[in-house]
């Protein structure tokens, strides 16, 4: 996604910018770009580069551009390809105006032929451009004013985070956010402005997060923050206690291998964390009353990607354990579906980075309905947390392959605890259930990591190769088999580019069977419920006797299933429910692997972001 960062204060801040941007590198980039006032003209003076951030420093370095006003700008293409034009920053017809953008201008179209028949000229195919231009075109007829600002803003659809520099205003630095992330840093004489903390929290702990809907004006010596409708706010700084960590690989040659082995630490971590929660802590942390918690009718869990699969196979968790109907829906989805909230129902919204813009949209119609939110994350400074009523984290550590593995596993093992818990609470469980739910987590979680030590050897020098050569495959699973299905798929098509496509099992027969042939490898995820077992293994025959090829991932003694399979992985034997996290790793090793055949740039695939900051 795009990142926005900006400086205004008494430094020379080039090299501070682009510190900041490669901070956020996480969000996915394909262009960048930077610009600052020169101190001695006052002129705006920029540069801007295709491809990753290092084409932008290399570029810089050949220019001596710095300034005490400076923008930057990482994009990931929305409106228009991947382009040096169409690289941020975007100006008006003279260039006295630069401005930065995270988001879509859903007007763009109307504001562009409007300008345009004001004599505007446009540079890029970009919607960001067009609020260069109602700039200039309003600081034409008169000066810089709350007004001029608040009218601007107003008029702008959809989901933005700006930041703008003017050379007649070299004191000022504008900056909004509608949706989009965005937050001030504020240092001495200083302020920093950014997508994500992360970029500056070395130099300030203290953060204005930018109320939804608002602007501030900002110069070295403060910040005037105001409403859309150009009422005077207050600004409450949050102090944060996080640092920056340097990520590095560590041995590994790639960040999302490194992150598959810390899976097991991950969830112990995860489970460490959720049992220093008292009961009282625990309910006041997800911004519940007692009373509440044992009455709850309906859960209400909303994820996009890996996410949303999590809480497919969760909705098993609180349905089952806790007796509680679980409904999921797909964030980006949600909006245009009729929601029927009962008089108790609490919402999960469920992201590794508490940033996405359609879970976030998502949960707000769901707050439109009064309805308790509660938002799980690994990021404690996320915009989730500030939206939400309650939340509740795991300990995934930074997560910083596109891919998520480890994110995911801390998911199931906080939605697996919390349903332990309302049990308890609803009085279905005893608080020696819950203990064991603790212990099988852990054994579930020692499963996930013996699966890829046993088979490893056997991935890399035999399987990989050969499985990589196939350019489609089908995923099988019944019941919470299923959804871990999608989210194998999803693995196999975000870093091989192989297409695959996830099926509920019994449903071959009503349509995908058509495809089978040995050309396409089936996946099947096994279960340990005798009842769902035998089912599959009807579905695997019926997949055999078409000249299919099957790939099982089998429980210890399932031997009908072993002697079908073309290739087999054992699965020791975990609890009921924790099936996706004993075979998730071996899974996603196996997928790792092929991708590393075919030499896939693995921890940035093409297109793919980590935090998807636009609907
Ligand atoms: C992007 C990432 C996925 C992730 C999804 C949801 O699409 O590439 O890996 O699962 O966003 O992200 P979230 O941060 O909300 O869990």
């Amino acid at each position: 996604m795009c990142s926005v960062f900006g400086y205004i204060g008494k430094q020379y801040s080039r090299q501070l910018v682009m510190e900041g941007l490669s901070r956020l590198e996480y969000r996915g980039y394909d262009s960048a770009g930077f610009a600052c006032l020169d101190p001695q003209s006052n002129h705006i003076v920029y540069s801007k580069a295709s491809g990753d951030l290092q084409h932008l420093k290399d570029k810089l370095n050949q220019q001596s551009i710095d300034g005490y006003v400076s923008l930057g700008h990482t994009r990931w293409a929305t409106h228009g390809g991947f382009s040096a034009d169409n690289a941020h920053p975007h100006f008006d017809c003279e260039k006295n105006i630069a401005l930065i953008h995270n988001g879509i201008i859903e007007n763009h179209q109307e504001l562009r032929e409007e300008l345009r028949a004001a004599g505007h000229v446009f540079h890029s195919e970009t919607d960001t451009e067009v609020v260069a231009h109602l700039f200039e075109q309003e600081l034409g007829r008169r000066d810089l004013s709350i007004e001029l600002c608040s009218e601007i803003f107003s008029r702008l659809q959809g989901a933005y985070a700006f930041a703008i520099i003017l050379e007649q205003y070299t004191n000022t630095m504008i900056v909004a956010r509608k949706r989009s992330p965005l937050c001030v840093g504020v240092g001495k004489d200083e302020l920093f402005v950014s997508s994500d903390p992360l970029a500056f929290i070395d130099k300030t702990r203290d953060v204005l997060f930018m109320p939804d809907e608002s602007f501030a004006l900002l110069s070295p010596s403060g910040i005037a923050l105001y409403s859309f409708n150009g009422q005077s706010l207050s600004i409450a700084t949050s102090s944060l206690d996080f640092s920056f960590e340097q990520q590095d690989k560590q041995q590994h040659e790639h960040f999302m291998l490194k992150e598959i082995y810390e899976q097991k630490a991950a969830i112990k971590n995860t489970l460490t964390h959720l049992q220093a929660l008292s009961a009282d802590l625990l309910w006041k942390q997800l911004g519940l009353k007692n009373e509440q918690v044992k009455d709850v009718e309906k859960i209400t869990l909303l994820g996009c990607g890996t996410s949303w699969f999590a809480g497919r196979i969760a909705q098993f968790f609180f349905e089952e354990i806790a007796h509680i109907s679980t409904q999921v829906s797909v964030a980006s989805e949600f909006r245009y579906m009729s929601f029927f909230p009962r008089s108790n129902t609490l919402c999960i919204a469920i992201t590794q980075s508490g940033e996405t813009a359609d879970t976030l949209e998502a949960l707000r119609v769901v707050q439109s309905y009064g309805v308790h939110t509660i938002g799980l994350t690994n990021v404690a400074s996320s915009t989730i947390v500030r939206e939400t009523q309650g939340s509740l984290f795991t300990q995934a550590g930074c997560e910083v392959a596109v891919a998520s593995t480890k994110a995911f596993v801390t998911q199931l093992t906080a939605l697996y605890w919390l349903a332990h818990r309302l049990a308890m609470e609803k009085g279905l469980i005893e608080l020696s259930d819950m203990q064991a739910a603790e212990q099988n987590l852990l054994i579930a979680a020692e499963a996930l990591e013996e699966c890829i030590e046993q088979n490893k050897l056997r991935i890399m020098q035999e399987l990989a190769p050969y499985y990589a050569t196939y350019k489609q495959y089908i995923f099988l699973g019944r019941h919470i088999g299923y959804p871990l299905a999608m989210e194998a798929a999803l693995k196999l098509k975000e870093i091989t580019y192989i297409f695959a496509q996830a099926y509920p099992a019994g449903e071959l027969k009503h349509g995908p069977l058509a495809l089978i042939d040995a050309q396409i490898p089936v996946v099947v995820f096994s279960h340990q419920a005798h009842i769902i077992y035998h089912k599959l293994v009807a579905n695997v025959q019926e997949v055999k006797a078409r000249d299919g090829h099957v790939i099982a991932f089998a429980f210890e003694g399932q031997q009908e299933l072993i002697s079908l399979a073309d290739t087999v992985f054992i699965i020791p034997h975990v609890a009921p429910l924790l099936e996706p996290i004993a075979m998730i790793g071996l899974m996603q090793f196996f997928v790792y692997q092929m991708a590393l055949v075919l030499d896939r740039p693995i921890d940035k695939p093409r297109n793919l972001a980590k935090s998807v900051t636009v609907e």
